[in-house]
């Protein structure tokens, strides 16, 4: 049994047809066609206030098209109004892995959460993360991916702080980087880390190839520390030879 707050996920996905929860006095419920407007609409503002292209990705009407017939994004409404959302897909032919998979079938995707402003620092962002987590590990997948700017703060700190582990650097089809990341959702694959050997590196623009380096070297990256400067901590999975 997946448990999310006190909800049996598996429960809530299978006998609630419209995937309905309640955090804050806001209503979470699935996305559906009619709110792709509302979703641009946010994607837009959320760019406009990151002020910086590279830090999260533009997303069309199109493209929530191809996603939100999925039935796992999830949206936040008050009074009628989206304030947020949150994309998620599983893995397949359509949206292939970031990382190769064996199975494609078991790994689920998250695209993106994006908020108003007055949703943010209240951890939003962490919980939707743990939702669709939840989901994903409720019908057996194994496995989740996502890709994140090395400079969207926030996203970065949540999706660690999820235990996502920073896998890859990659250029992406918008030419910015992007850290590829991965979540073992059975707690028995995950991976152990050696105790020792650990390394630090600080996340500067001029310093991305460092981590480079260190990701193609076998480590991963297991942690944020937070100070002047942003440091991923990086670690070897036990047993993957020096
Ligand atoms: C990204 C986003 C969804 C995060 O929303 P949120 O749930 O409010 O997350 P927060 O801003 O509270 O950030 C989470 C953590 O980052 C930390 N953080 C944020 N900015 C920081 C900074 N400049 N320096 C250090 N830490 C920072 C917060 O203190 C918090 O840490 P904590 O959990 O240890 O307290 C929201 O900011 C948003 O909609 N942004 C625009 C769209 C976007 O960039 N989406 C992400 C792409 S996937």
């Amino acid at each position: 049994m997946v448990m999310f707050d006190d909800k049996d996920i598996a429960m809530w996905t299978r006998e609630e047809a419209d995937h309905r929860l309640y955090r804050q006095d806001i209503l979470v419920r699935t996305a559906e066609l009619d709110d792709i407007e509302s979703m641009v609409r946010i994607n837009v503002q959320s760019i406009e206030i990151l002020g910086e292209d590279g830090l999260f990705m533009p997303m069309s009407a199109d493209f929530f098209a191809g996603v939100v017939p999925s039935g796992f994004s999830i949206v936040l409404e008050k009074d009628d109004e989206i304030l947020g959302y949150s994309v998620a897909v599983p893995a397949g032919h359509s949206s292939p892995a970031f990382f190769p998979v064996t199975d494609d079938r078991r790994v689920g995707l998250l695209f993106g959460t994006a908020l108003v402003p007055q949703l943010m620092r209240q951890g939003w962002q962490k919980w939707l993360i743990k939702l669709r987590l939840a989901t994903f590990q409720s019908i057996g997948y194994t496995e989740a991916q996502c890709t994140v700017s090395p400079f969207n703060v926030s996203s970065l700190i949540n999706l660690v702080g999820s235990g996502f582990q920073i896998s890859a650097l990659k250029l992406l089809l918008d030419g910015y980087p992007r850290f590829v990341v991965r979540n073992f959702l059975n707690g028995s694959d995950q991976e152990s880390f050696e105790a020792t050997g650990k390394r630090r590196e600080p996340l500067s623009r001029d310093r991305l190839s460092q981590h480079e380096d260190w990701l193609g070297a076998g480590y991963v990256g297991v942690a944020i520390e937070k100070g002047t400067e942003l440091v991923v901590v990086y670690s070897k999975p036990r047993g993957s030879g020096t």
